[in-house]
């Protein structure tokens, strides 16, 4: 809420020592928005503080610290950093016992060094400020009140700070339409010597070098945009900037050793024309720098991407029809980067799916030292390092939301010479690991889990692994995968038998990069000590995804739906055999096969379908596809069983109960069992709002469900779709689901 609609001042009198850019804009942001009854300010040059006044930027000014401070309920310290000790010490024998007294500066150690210096400890009100916000212009005349509107505040309490204090300081800043963070001295200080002090120091740098060259006149006249826009910082004030690399040495020297070796690293490359070292810094740059933008959306520091949620609202009814491809298969995509990765030569990715779990998987091999370039419309490059080249990464491998990517991981990393951590969301940290870690432990690998055996996992390098015959208690194509990665540099055959079919594209795409897999009935082996050769790997459309355009058409009434390219595995495709047995109209049309992975175009049309007992032998065919099913079976005549799929209790969500609960809460009761559900079709789907639990597969399945619905339907905390399906939102659109995402 804007300041200027609450007319309660949350400070009687603040008073503004230094009247700066930062002191000034504050002192004009409190005005306009009456945070404080009176604004009163001081500042070195005393002509100063009554311009200030002249300007509107204040009520009073102050001739002396002690006039300013005295009577004050918050004192804001706006003075360069190197000058806060002589500023405490004059405001200290005025200070009211009350008042709240805070600072502006880069750098917060020194702050709190400096209060300690003056007062022996950081009282309960002494809450160090730091607004990330600024310009390169300085004085009072550059006052702006929107400096610090869409900007972070970082305030950096100690814990003994006094809540309510904290709380009017919190009010104050966000009164300036700012968003404020806390976090303690040493991470602020850390953080700040990267993001900020360490690009100032280098524009600085840059730009003294430039114009200290002969030809400079010159070199400024034909400086192009990028030129201006990188060394825009270089003109900011320089007695400040030499106040914050003094008071924030420690973590600034730490950062600027980190480039120069990076900078000495690029100069050998160009030297030594080693174009893969130049491509692969510049491609991890530039996908750094989109993740970051995207993360960033133009503020100047992160905000907690678990805040951002996004919310689904659905009107009932509609009718599908269209031609469409899905994005490309999230299993096959993984797997293209990783195989891609530890291969001999270059393997070009065409159809890859830009979802956040398959990018987790980029981006980590990436921190592993491999270049890939793009992905860029579906097309990656991906220049191997050869089954031994994967290098240690610099800190944890975070994995998102994505269980595949960290169970497959865990099999290749286990055999590495160097340690590795991975870590990911909160949804991933709760699912089990033990199922990979306790196969591999018995091949000789040193896992340590967090408790009860989920993320994160540190993974000890340096261990030959030796091969083992293991069969699998649960159908699992990720422990399966898993093993045979780790089996690829085990001493003799890793063999892996499974109770039923799972997925097979880890073994048909070892076969396509020329690395040998046995198969024989339910199991598959590998002989470690192999190479991989590099490919070119075309990825289907995800069937996965596919799947709610094919429940969404067989519900809706009129439709007739095309989908081109479907991965048509037939360990995939248990979602087109149920519901096919259900009575649903799907036609196979163009099947084809593509680098070793069967495709075909579908077309669906409205059916009526009608409830059956589940086969079990299509549930681990099916096993990503079961919310969307569900809600098939909700639409469909009489009672859909379902048994034998407890693993659903353990995937992104426990999909049962969480379908369970959506059901109910938009009028359709079920009967939840230990390993299924019955669902008795037919029920009026009143509408309702559902919780998806972060579950992207559960918020799409209720999207297919307003088709049938005869309210509302409102879906949240459906960020994580675009973990598996970006551009749903728009496809669903398009082909007829009165779907609005709001919060994206
Ligand atoms: C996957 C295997 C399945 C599936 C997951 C992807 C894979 O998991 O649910 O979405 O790519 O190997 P399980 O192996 O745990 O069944």
């Amino acid at each position: 809420m804007s300041a200027v609609t609450d007319p309660v001042p949350v400070f009687q009198r603040m008073a503004v020592i230094g009247l700066g850019l930062i002191g000034g804009s504050l002192a004009a942001a409190v005005r306009r928005g009456r945070l404080a009854e009176t604004v009163v300010a001081c500042d070195r040059r005393y002509e100063d503080a009554v311009l200030g006044q002249q300007l509107g930027v204040i009520d009073e000014a102050a001739q002396s610290i002690a006039e300013a401070v005295s009577g004050a309920d918050l004192v804001v310290v706006a003075v360069p950093v190197r000058a806060t000790e002589s500023v405490l010490e004059q405001i200290k024998p005025h200070l009211s016992a009350h008042a709240v007294l805070t600072d502006v500066g880069s750098t917060k150690a020194s702050f709190v060094a400096a209060v300690e210096a003056v007062f022996g400890e950081l009282g309960p009100n002494i809450i160090p400020g730091h607004p990330i916000a600024g310009s390169e212009k300085s004085g009072v005349t550059a006052s702006n009140p929107d400096l610090f509107a869409h900007h972070k505040v970082i305030l950096t309490p100690a814990e003994n700070a006094d809540p309510d204090k904290l709380a009017k300081l919190t009010r104050l800043w966000e009164g300036c339409d700012a968003t404020v963070l806390t976090m303690s001295v040493a991470y602020h200080d850390e953080v700040l010597a990267a993001t900020s002090h360490l690009p100032h120091l280098i524009a600085f740098s840059l730009v003294d070098t430039l114009a200290g060259e002969d030809q400079n006149m010159d070199i400024f006249r034909y400086a192009a945009g990028g030129f201006r826009d990188f060394t825009r910082i270089a003109a900011s004030d320089p007695v400040m900037w030499h106040d914050i690399f003094l008071s924030n040495r420690e973590a600034v020297l730490r950062v600027i050793d980190h480039f120069s070796r990076d900078l000495d690293q690029l100069r050998t490359a160009i030297a030594d024309q080693d174009s893969t070292t130049l491509l692969k810094v510049f491609s991890r740059a530039k996908a750094a720098r989109e993740h970051f933008s995207k993360m960033l959306s133009g503020q100047a520091y992160v905000t907690d991407m678990s805040q951002n949620q996004v919310t689904f609202h659905l009107k009932p009814g509609g009718r599908m029809t269209g031609d469409i491809r899905v994005p490309g298969d999230k299993s096959i995509s993984h797997r293209s980067i990783m195989l891609g990765a530890l291969a001999d030569g270059v393997t070009e990715v065409n159809g890859f799916l830009e979802g956040e779990d398959s990018l987790a998987t980029l981006q980590a091999f990436r921190d592993m030292g491999v270049t890939i370039e793009g992905p860029d419309s579906g097309h990656v490059r991906i220049h191997g390092v050869g089954i031994d080249g994967l290098q240690a990464p610099r800190g944890p491998l975070y994995l998102g939301n994505s269980g595949t990517a960290m169970r497959l991981f865990t099999g290749l990393l286990a055999a590495q010479p160097f340690d590795s951590e991975l870590t990911g969301d909160e949804s991933l940290s709760k699912r089990p690991m033990g199922r990979v870690a306790d196969p591999l432990r018995a091949m000789g690998a040193v896992i340590e889990t967090g408790e009860a055996g989920r993320p994160p996992l540190k993974i000890r390098g340096g261990q030959s692994l030796t091969g083992i015959r293991y069969e699998m208690p649960v159908a699992s194509a990720q422990v399966k995968s898993c093993l045979l990665l780790a089996g690829l540099y085990a001493e003799g055959a890793t063999s892996v038998t499974e109770p039923a079919p799972t997925r097979d594209h880890t073994e048909r795409m070892l076969e396509g990069f020329g690395y040998h897999v046995h198969r024989s009935g339910a199991t598959a082996s590998v002989s470690g000590g192999g190479r991989l050769t590099a490919t070119a790997i075309d990825v289907p459309a995800d069937i996965s995804s596919a799947a709610f355009f094919l429940v969404a058409a067989s519900i809706a009434q009129d439709s007739d739906l095309t989908l081109r390219h479907v991965g048509m595995n037939p360990t995939r495709v248990g979602v087109i055999n149920i519901l096919r047995l259900m009575g649903a109209d799907i036609e196979i049309a163009n099947e084809r096969d593509i680098g070793g992975e069967p495709v075909a175009d579908l077309r669906v049309r409205s059916a009526n379908l009608k409830g059956i007992d589940i086969p079990e032998d299509q549930v681990p065919l099916a096993i990503d596809e079961f919310p969307v099913l569900f809600i098939a079976a909700a639409c469909a005549e009489g009672e859909t069983i379902l048994r034998g799929a407890e693993e659903l209790r353990v995937k992104e969500s426990d999909r049962i109960q969480v379908m369970a609960d959506g059901l109910a809460a938009i009028g359709v009761q079920t009967t939840v069992t230990p390993d299924g559900i019955v669902i008795t079709g037919g029920q009026t789907m009143v509408g309702g709002t559902v919780d998806s639990h972060g579950d992207h597969r559960i918020a799409m399945s209720f999207a297919v469900a307003s088709l049938r619905a005869e309210g509302e339907i409102e879906v949240t905390d459906c960020a994580n779709v675009a973990t598996s399906f970006p551009g749903f939102v728009e496809l669903a659109q398009s082909t007829g689901i009165q779907i609005v995402a709001e919060g994206i």
